[in-house]
């Protein structure tokens, strides 16, 4: 048994990765397969630090929460994936912090979505405030198209598509930029290209080195803070209107088997070095 878990129900190329740095550092770590995960309060666990690696959003965080109560230090904390798992919750964190983001509503009602759509005007993206990998990311060029979606939504969505979250269009170039932040640090960016507006990579979008400007480093660090992420990766826009970066969005559970050879960083390896200095601070604490 060892002080770090790894907390997974599966295991994509980035945790092998992941296993692989931490054999190499030689650090000892237990792979904790979270669909056979069982745990009950007062009956302590072995782990000092665990390292939440679900890809189910849902099961990671309920398990972030019992552990948490089990006394173990989860990266990242459970807190912080409330705040990213959740976009309405990250944006409302973003302009708490006065960080800069598309201009963003919400709507509660099928009927009210459709009042500040057109108050907002097009073209306009709506998504759901959980979901990844570009799933459901709606663009609005006109009120024909929201009356689709907002209906839609409305007859077939659960509770959670209730809550109308749209935002203004980012006339980007085509490409996108996805930071990655471990420990307070921005380690690395890559650009996500695509001739389609949607540019995650799961979507298609090729993967190229992003020089860290201090730009990119500053807001990706801040938007970081803004939500206590310690290991996080930070969706960021070009704005050519404002001249500026905008944050789109905060990814808890980071995916980055496209960008450790695209950036000659060694993401997995910093991501474990990180782990390993909580189990030390967990020990002097
Ligand atoms: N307001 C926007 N303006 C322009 N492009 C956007 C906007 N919101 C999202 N996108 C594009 O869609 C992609 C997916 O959106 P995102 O909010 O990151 O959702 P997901 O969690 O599915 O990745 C982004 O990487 C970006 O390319
Ligand atoms: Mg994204």
């Amino acid at each position: 048994m060892a002080e770090l878990a790894i907390i997974y129900d599966r295991v994509r190329p980035d945790e092998k990765m992941l296993f692989e740095a931490l054999d190499e550092l030689g650090v000892p770590y237990d792979k904790v397969f979270a669909p056979q995960l069982k745990l009950v309060f007062g009956e302590p666990v072995p782990w000092k630090v665990g390292l939440e690696r679900c890809v189910s959003q849902s099961r990671g965080h309920a398990i972030s929460r019992a552990l948490e109560g089990l006394g173990v230090r989860m990266i990242n904390p459970s807190h912080v994936i409330e705040l990213c798992g959740d976009k309405l919750a990250t944006n409302a964190a973003l302009a708490i912090a006065g960080l800069p983001t598309p201009r963003t509503g919400v709507a509660f009602t099928a009927e009210s979505a459709l009042e500040l759509v057109e108050e907002m005007g097009y073209p306009l993206v709506m998504k759901p405030t959980v979901g990844s990998w570009g799933r459901m990311v709606s663009k609005i060029n006109d009120r024909d198209a929201a009356e689709a979606i907002i209906e839609h939504k409305e007859v077939l969505g659960g509770p959670q598509h209730q809550i109308f979250y749209m935002q203004e269009l980012i006339e980007k170039p085509e490409r996108d930029i996805r930071a990655f932040v471990v420990g307070g640090v921005c380690i690395g960016a890559i650009y996500r290209t695509s001739g389609h507006w949607i540019t995650n990579t799961a979507r298609g979008a090729t993967a190229s080195n992003c020089p860290v400007t201090s730009e990119i480093a500053q807001l990706a660090v801040q938007a970081a803070q803004a939500v206590q992420g310690e290991i996080v990766a930070i969706d960021l826009v070009e704005d050519p209107k404002r001249g500026e970066l905008l944050v789109i969005e905060i990814n808890h559970t980071m995916e980055f088997k496209n960008s450790v050879s695209t950036t000659g960083v060694n993401i997995p390896k910093l991501m474990g070095e990180y782990a390993i200095q909580q189990i030390k601070n967990a020990t002097l604490a």
